[in-house]
């Protein structure tokens, strides 16, 4: 089975990049700029990564992020996601990035993207890694906030395939975001927000009425309405879930009570992402061993996964062939 999840080609659609940065390259980046943490250790990082929800989590999350500073760091942390992908054949991936976290705190938008499309265009040339990157915002900030966001963005529309919602679902549904969304389709972005991870399934349906996502990120409340579950298999629309961070985050109390498998042989287009990787326990490998361990799955259906994530992926037509 190992080695099976090992050679399957992935394609990984839901990862913050913010969610890739591993303790021991905080402390290298803490000490590189000098910008004071509240941990003596890598491990002492570790063992503080015990989350009761979202929200704890995202505090945490967003703490982290304040030694990213310079060009050069989004680079490094970027190359060291692309480096992991390299090992678990993770073949193309669509990262979200969170510019908000960052220009909040007076850091550039263009020091940021630019850091990470460097490290992706290396991703491409020296380990055959496609990539496509989605500009995320936060939707506990407001809708002035996006709008400012999507205005920095137009000086790369070209390098940025789509836009995003994340942080808090509690409190802020995805419909406070319509007006940035439809703007954002008029530019000819794509759409996916997070919804349904913790809030109501009625947010699937508002992401997918008012938002016109092409995806939705989590989604896996979606069994609390089983209209909408029928809606979701007819119109095959994917769903990026990630089972360690629903474990890490008690969105079910272990990976026996998830219910990717339950979605997958109901015919939806689920997939296995690992969000944030290096605060829920696992890249891509450890969700699929982590699924695979607990649900006896059989290759069929773990390739199925990957199947689902191409079909879902914005690769273009003519390329999704090529990873089939
Ligand atoms: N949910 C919402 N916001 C996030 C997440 C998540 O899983 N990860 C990073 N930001
Ligand atoms: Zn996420």
């Amino acid at each position: 089975m190992r080695e099976f999840i090992q050679g399957l080609p992935k394609v990984e659609l839901h990862l913050h990049i913010e969610g890739t940065l591993e303790p021991e390259l905080m402390f290298e980046l803490a000490q590189r700029n000098q910008v004071k943490i509240p941990f003596s250790s890598p491990e002492q990082v570790r063992s503080a990564y015990q989350f009761s929800n979202l929200q704890s989590f995202l505090d945490i999350y967003y703490q982290g992020a304040n030694v990213l500073l310079y060009q050069q760091d989004f680079f490094d942390l970027t190359w060291h996601y692309l480096l992991q992908c390299h090992r678990e054949n993770v073949r193309h991936c669509e990262i979200f990035f969170d510019p908000q976290t960052h220009t909040q705190r007076g850091i550039a938008f263009e020091t940021v993207i630019n850091g990470i499309i460097q490290a992706l265009e290396k991703g491409r040339q020296e380990l055959g890694i496609t990539s496509h990157l989605i500009l995320c915002f936060l939707r506990h900030l407001d809708e002035h906030s996006a709008l400012q966001t999507l205005d920095q963005a137009l000086a790369y529309r070209e390098l940025i395939i789509g836009v995003g919602l994340d942080s808090s679902e509690q409190g802020n549904p995805p419909q406070k975001f319509a007006r940035v969304f439809a703007k954002a389709e008029r530019l000819g972005f794509k759409r996916v927000a997070h919804a349904g991870e913790e809030g109501p399934a009625q947010n699937i349906r508002t992401a997918i009425e008012s938002l016109h996502v092409n995806r939705v990120d989590h989604g896996v409340r979606c069994v609390e309405d089983s209209a909408l579950v029928a809606q979701l298999i007819e119109s095959q629309m994917p769903l990026t879930v990630c089972p360690l961070s629903n474990i890490k985050l008690k969105v079910f109390s272990n990976m026996r009570e998830h219910n990717i498998v339950e979605l997958l042989d109901k015919g939806m287009c689920v997939t296995i992402n690992s969000d944030d990787p290096a605060y829920f326990g696992g890249y891509m490998n450890q969700n699929f061993h982590a699924i695979a361990d607990v649900f006896a799955l059989t290759h069929q259906q773990l390739a199925k996964f990957s199947i689902n994530a191409i079909n879902a992926s914005f690769i273009h037509e003519d390329d999704k062939q090529k990873l089939r």
